[in-house]
């Protein structure tokens, strides 16, 4: 029988091929032909504590017997425990709930232009690095450093400037041209191909912009919520940001995503300024919480270190054996290995040989499992794309 293309259904926004998943547990997703996979992409660093978590199942049942949605005209339980929850585990004073990742950057970018605005009217410019990803609405979008993600949709915003990350020299240079509101940096940058920042670097952005009232966001929306070993990546720097983003793992697979500032960048926000229906929904709060208080635990994000350590040498060690890996990258569970050439064809054939995996920029393929992911299933994934590596670079 021919097999159905769901593609008709779709704005080809993705390129889908598959059956379509069907369910998952711990490590592992299933499909309609009853396939198994391990999954090494966590819908993108979203699904932290793995597929159909114990505690997730009994938090969704239970929120959602209670309440499912009241808008944000009033608060609602879930949301005020996961904001006392967020604030008393980081830098921040203030929480703002929204959707998504994307949405938590246009809310930073409002924020911080809001504040800046009110010094100097053309105070408004943001400055970010290349191969960074900030996300896909027009404000994040223009403070997206990828060429690729502008094309057909240009013109972008007004005021956004790019440079090099970790090039000193020319950020200051910038810096000194315009005046700005912002400066965006993910501190650990995913989807651009698993580029570290260095703590020099961040330590430079943060005196300059403390110095010249410049809102310094860190998009911790990949690499924030424990994926690299410590709850927060920017605590593995010692350098504090004004704001943060969050999303991908903060609503426990529901669409969550926040900004987390400093009480100065919320005094400029006025009840009307900004919002969202959704934003800070009951149930994606009430998950959100429960994964908080699992993920932030001493011993839980030391595992993550130890697992990703584990699965960094097994990965570096491949290297010596396939010089088609130029490096291995990134920290904790969130690990890319960057080929010499667009190592493409190896991602559909580990899906086939029962592993999936996630493609980042500049030949990079990410390895980003959840962070429940155990010893032997490290193991078996590696195991899987050894296998595959040997088929095509053999
Ligand atoms: C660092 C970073 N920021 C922002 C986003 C956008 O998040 P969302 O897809 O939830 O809008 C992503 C998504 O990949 C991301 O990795």
């Amino acid at each position: 029988m021919k097999k159905k293309d769901y593609n008709d259904l779709f704005v080809p926004t993705y390129k889908r091929t598959d059956a379509p998943f069907i369910s998952g547990k711990g490590s592992y997703l299933f499909d309609s032909d009853n396939k198994k996979y391990l999954d090494f992409g966590s819908g993108i660093a979203v699904n932290a504590l793995g597929h159909a978590h114990p505690v997730l199942k009994k938090t969704i049942k239970e929120q959602g017997e209670l309440l499912l949605h009241s808008s944000n005209l009033y608060f609602n339980k879930p949301q005020i425990d996961l904001a006392e929850k967020l604030i008393k585990n980081s830098f921040a004073q203030k929480v703002f709930f929204c959707n998504s990742g994307t949405e938590a950057n246009e809310a930073a970018i409002k924020f911080a232009r809001k504040k800046a605005i009110s010094i100097s009217e053309d105070k408004y410019h943001v400055l970010s690095f290349y191969d960074g990803f900030h996300g896909r609405t027009y404000g994040a979008l223009s403070a997206t450093a990828q060429e690729k993600f502008h094309q057909g949709f240009l013109p972008i915003l007004d005021g956004f400037h790019y440079v090099k990350l970790n090039d000193i020299e020319a950020t200051e240079q910038i810096l000194k041209k315009y005046s700005f509101a912002a400066v965006f940096i993910e501190p650990l940058q995913g989807e651009g191909g698993i580029n570290s920042t260095d703590t020099s670097f961040l330590k430079f952005l943060r005196n300059y912009t403390a110095e010249n009232s410049i809102a310094l966001v860190f998009d911790e929306i990949q690499c924030g919520m424990g994926r690299t070993g410590t709850l927060w990546n920017y605590q593995q720097h010692k350098v504090i940001p004004d704001m943060m983003t969050l999303a991908k793992p903060l609503g426990g697979g529901l669409p969550l995503g926040a900004v987390l500032c400093k009480k100065e960048f919320s005094d400029s926000i006025t009840p009307g300024d900004h919002g969202t229906t959704f934003g800070g929904n009951p149930v994606s709060c009430a998950l959100g919480s429960r994964l908080l208080s699992i993920i932030k635990e001493k011993a839980f994000l030391k595992e993550v270190r130890q697992k990703g350590n584990y699965l960094k040498k097994k990965l570096s060690a491949l290297q010596s054996l396939y010089p088609v890996i130029e490096s291995i990258r990134g920290s904790g569970l969130l690990l890319g290995v960057r080929f010499t050439q667009d190592p493409q064809p190896l991602i559909p054939l580990c899906k086939e040989n029962g592993l999936i995996l996630i493609k980042a920029n500049h030949n990079t393929i990410r390895f980003i499992p959840p962070l429940t992911v155990k010893l032997n299933e490290i193991d078996k994934a590696v195991s899987i794309f050894t296998k595959s590596l040997k088929h095509l670079y053999s």
